[in-house]
């Protein structure tokens, strides 16, 4: 029985030996996190990829593949001179626009973004607050009503957000995702209003 007990320790020790040699030889080394390819604690061999965005002006540039499907479209062209967007100058909706934008050759912007997904929200007469004219105490009882809107919903003036426009390089590690698009010319256009609830309802 003794003996037993004694085999029964050696084994579990060899096993947990095993094993945290196993863990010791896997370890991560900081060098290999991140992009910087160098130690953590040296800024001096830090070398940083030059940032270059496309120089082609609006027009002529060439549209970049969508990296999955509803994905916000990369900018393709210059951007020079127009960001940061700001309140008093957002050139972007100035060839993005709907009305415009088929005569500058520009995208118009989707469908989604002349919607407000937000409930109109206000204080009453009695410092409560309400959303699409109810007094709402837990948030999450809101239903979320989609309201199409004749102009650029809000939410969606700032452009730069969530697009962004494409830095050339060489050195970025290479990107293994392989998107799949249910239709055919999901990997250049988007119809995200249209199944929005898809997956809620
Ligand atoms: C002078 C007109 C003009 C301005 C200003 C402009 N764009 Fe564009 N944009 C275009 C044109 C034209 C295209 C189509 C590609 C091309 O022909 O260069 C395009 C393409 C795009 C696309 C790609 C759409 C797709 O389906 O792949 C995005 C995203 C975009 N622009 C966003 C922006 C943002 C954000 C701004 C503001 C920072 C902006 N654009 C300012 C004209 C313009
Ligand atoms: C909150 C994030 C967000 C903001 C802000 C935003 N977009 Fe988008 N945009 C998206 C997403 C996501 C898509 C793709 C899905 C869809 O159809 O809505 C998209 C799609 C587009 C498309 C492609 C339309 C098509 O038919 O394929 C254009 C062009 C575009 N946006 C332009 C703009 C411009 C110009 C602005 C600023 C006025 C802007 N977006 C602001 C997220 C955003």
């Amino acid at each position: 029985m003794k003996l037993d007990r004694l085999a029964l320790g050696i084994i579990t020790s060899t096993v947990l030996f095993t094993v945290s040699t196993f863990a010791v030889t896997n370890t991560v080394k900081e060098e290999s996190l991140g992009l910087r390819n160098t130690s953590i604690y040296s800024e001096d061999k830090v070398t940083v990829d030059k940032t270059q965005y496309g120089s082609d002006a609006p027009g002529t540039s060439k549209k970049i593949e969508r990296a999955f499907e509803n994905a916000p479209p990369m900018i393709p062209h210059d951007v020079e001179g127009m960001l940061p967007i700001t309140i008093d100058n957002n050139q972007c909706i100035m060839c993005h626009e709907p009305a415009v934008a088929q005569s500058m050759g520009a995208v118009p912007y989707p469908k989604s973004h002349l919607t407000n997904f937000r409930p109109e929200t206000k204080l009453d007469k009695d410092g409560k607050i309400e959303k699409d004219g109810k007094i709402i105490t837990n948030t999450s009882d809101i239903k979320v009503v989609e309201k199409p809107l004749e102009t650029l919903a809000g939410a969606r003036f700032n452009c730069s957000q969530c697009h962004a426009p494409q830095s050339m390089t060489t050195e970025a590690p290479k990107n293994n995702f392989t998107p799949e698009f249910r239709g055919v010319g999901l990997n250049s256009k988007s119809n995200l209003i249209d199944n929005i609830e898809e997956g809620v309802k």
